[in-house]
């Protein structure tokens, strides 16, 4: 089914229920740790050798604390009615899995929280500098030296809190090889461009990977010599559990930090559209620049599709640091926009030698691809 939507159905059906999202409330104006109140979620993150300090390494580590989560019924029942009156998609017989999904929307960051955390592996405790305004805290940390392979972190509690809270972290050398690669429609069948598809694949549907890829991307595991991997995506930084946990198993040879986009909730419009498509170039630009500063002598596979800017943006990137992008992979995704006029554009002054473009049949043959020894196709 090919429907249309219009933006002033969806805006009208936004104020009549914006008041299912939860009011923010006074914060209060002073530092504090984290108590048994609030929620902590600490992002798998990146290690690196610190370049002041040789030995040393440095985390990229972000935080997220909110309340716990408040008023989830009303938020997952405004989504319902949204979804049901704009794209004609009834949730009520998946709500317990659509909560789930949805659980971080409903969770009011709060500023001036202080986390501390401690890496088994590393010599040292770190402490982020306070969150900001939406919750979010993330700065490079330095924990001491850690060693070379993945390692558990732990968020410090109060003895009175008896909750666990850990993340990962994935250290990787200096130099050798690195993937950069998208998510939705690129790892993960997603369907961005169907509106009533993606809301069913994000709130109810098991995850389903693009054929093929786990496969592929163990095979890189191995040919690369256990490249740094990360995945970056523009979904709303709330569907990470969802999002996490998914690469963690489809993915768990190839796993890595997720970076997703910050999404200040105002309106459940701007939930629904789970795939965020304003300023995606610039985002994912500036994630690019983010692995550029933390590996600057290594160099990156870059993998995504052409249903959003992913063609641009990798393009871009391969202007702007040359060799750094070692080779940048599109799976050209039906329906998208997949004309010559647009690689063309998307890739004008970079060697055809640099990048290729993939259908799903090619995806098994990825795997034969000598990116190691300088070949992208
Ligand atoms: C959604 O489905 C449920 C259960 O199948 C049904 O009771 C309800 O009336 C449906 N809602 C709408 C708006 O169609
Ligand atoms: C997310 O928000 C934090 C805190 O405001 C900010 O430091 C960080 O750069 C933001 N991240 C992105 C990807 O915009
Ligand atoms: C964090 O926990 C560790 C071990 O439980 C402890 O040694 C350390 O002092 C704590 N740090 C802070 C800042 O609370
Ligand atoms: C990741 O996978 C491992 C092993 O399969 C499992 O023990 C762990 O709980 C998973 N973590 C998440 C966040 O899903
Ligand atoms: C972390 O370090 C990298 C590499 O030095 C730098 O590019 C980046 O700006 C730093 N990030 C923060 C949040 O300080
Ligand atoms: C495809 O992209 C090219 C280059 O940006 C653009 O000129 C063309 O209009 C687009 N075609 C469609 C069908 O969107």
């Amino acid at each position: 089914m090919r429907f249309s939507l219009s933006f002033v159905t969806l805006g009208l059906a936004a104020v009549e229920f914006a008041l299912a999202l939860p009011k923010g409330y006074q914060q209060p104006g002073r530092r504090s740790s984290v108590n048994i109140l609030d929620d902590v979620l600490v992002f798998d993150a990146p290690a690196f050798d610190d370049p002041a300090n040789p030995g040393n390494s440095l985390v990229q580590l972000q935080a997220y604390v909110s309340t716990r989560e408040v008023s989830i019924a009303p938020l997952v029942s405004g989504i319902g009615s949204l979804l049901d009156k704009t794209i004609g998609l009834n949730i009520s017989e998946d709500i317990g899995r659509a909560t789930d999904r949805l659980a971080l929307f409903a969770t009011l960051g709060l500023s001036g929280k202080d986390v501390t955390v401690n890496v088994d592996g590393c010599g040292n405790p770190a402490s982020l500098p306070a969150t900001a305004t939406g919750g979010m805290a993330i700065q490079n940390v330095t924990m001491g030296a850690c060693a070379s392979t993945e390692a558990v972190g732990t968020v410090n509690l109060t003895s009175l809190d008896s909750r666990t809270l850990n993340f990962k972290i994935f250290p990787s050398s200096p130099d050798g090889f690195g993937v950069i690669s998208d998510i939705d429609d690129t790892v993960k069948i997603s369907h961005s461009l169907d509106k009533l598809l993606l809301a069913k694949a994000t709130l109810i549907d098991d995850p389903v990977p693009v054929t093929g890829m786990p496969e592929v991307y163990k095979s890189l595991a191995t040919s690369l010599n256990s490249p740094a991997f990360f995945y970056v995506s523009a979904s709303p930084f709330q569907l990470y559990p969802f999002l996490r946990a998914f690469i963690n198993t489809t993915y768990a040879d190839s796993n890595g930090p997720i970076f997703l986009k910050n999404l200040t909730t105002t309106s459940l419009s701007d939930i629904t559209d789970f795939v965020q498509s304003d300023g995606i170039f610039e985002y994912k630009s500036a994630m690019i620049d983010r692995i550029q500063g933390m590996y600057p002598a290594k160099k990156f596979l870059t993998v995504g599709d052409s249903t959003q800017k992913d063609p641009e943006t990798y393009g871009e990137a391969i202007r702007k640091y040359g060799d750094f992008i070692a080779c940048a992979w599109i799976r050209k995704v039906d329906g998208a926009n997949n004309t010559d006029e647009r690689f063309a554009e998307a890739f004008a002054g970079v060697s055809p030698s640099k990048f290729k473009l993939y259908t799903d049949d090619e995806i098994p043959s990825l795997a034969d691809i000598d990116v190691a020894g300088g070949s992208c196709s």
